[in-house]
């Protein structure tokens, strides 16, 4: 099968299925009963950061660095739904946002060594 069509195949999956990952999880989790993002703080200080979300869903992982002060919020998305959803939750941030519906095989205009956190939560695999 070429890639375009499997990136087709992707897209639709993940155009069927978006409402039900809305706000799934606004930050990493590390496991079974495993400590959370906000214990581990494994992050470290995003204040004045510009990030990139790979897979970037609803935005809510986005919105969670925007309220923890990063300067810029980058997402990108397959997704058509999830990135109108983002567009949404990330309306009222304080921060520069830009947004990408672009599968991540593809670099849509991304800058080159320009960030300083760049993170994926369940959009790699
Ligand atoms: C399980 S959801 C996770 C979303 C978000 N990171 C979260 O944790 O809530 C996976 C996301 O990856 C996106 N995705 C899947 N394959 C992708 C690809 N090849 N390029 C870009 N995004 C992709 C989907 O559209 C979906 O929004």
């Amino acid at each position: 099968m070429k890639t375009t069509e499997i990136l087709k195949m992707n897209k639709e999956g993940w155009e069927n299925s978006a409402e039900r990952f809305y706000g799934r999880s606004a930050l990493p989790e590390y496991g079974p009963f495993s400590l959370s993002e906000d214990q581990l703080n494994l992050f470290g200080p995003i204040t004045g950061k510009k990030v990139l979300d790979i897979g970037c869903g609803s935005g809510h992982s986005l919105q969670y660095m925007g309220n923890e002060g990063a300067q810029e919020l980058w997402g990108l998305d397959l997704s058509t739904k999830q990135i109108e959803a983002a567009e949404e939750v990330l309306r009222s941030q304080k921060s520069k946002v830009t947004l990408f519906e672009s599968p991540m095989e593809e670099n849509p205009g991304l800058p080159l060594e320009y960030f300083d956190v760049v993170y994926s939560i369940y959009a790699l695999g």
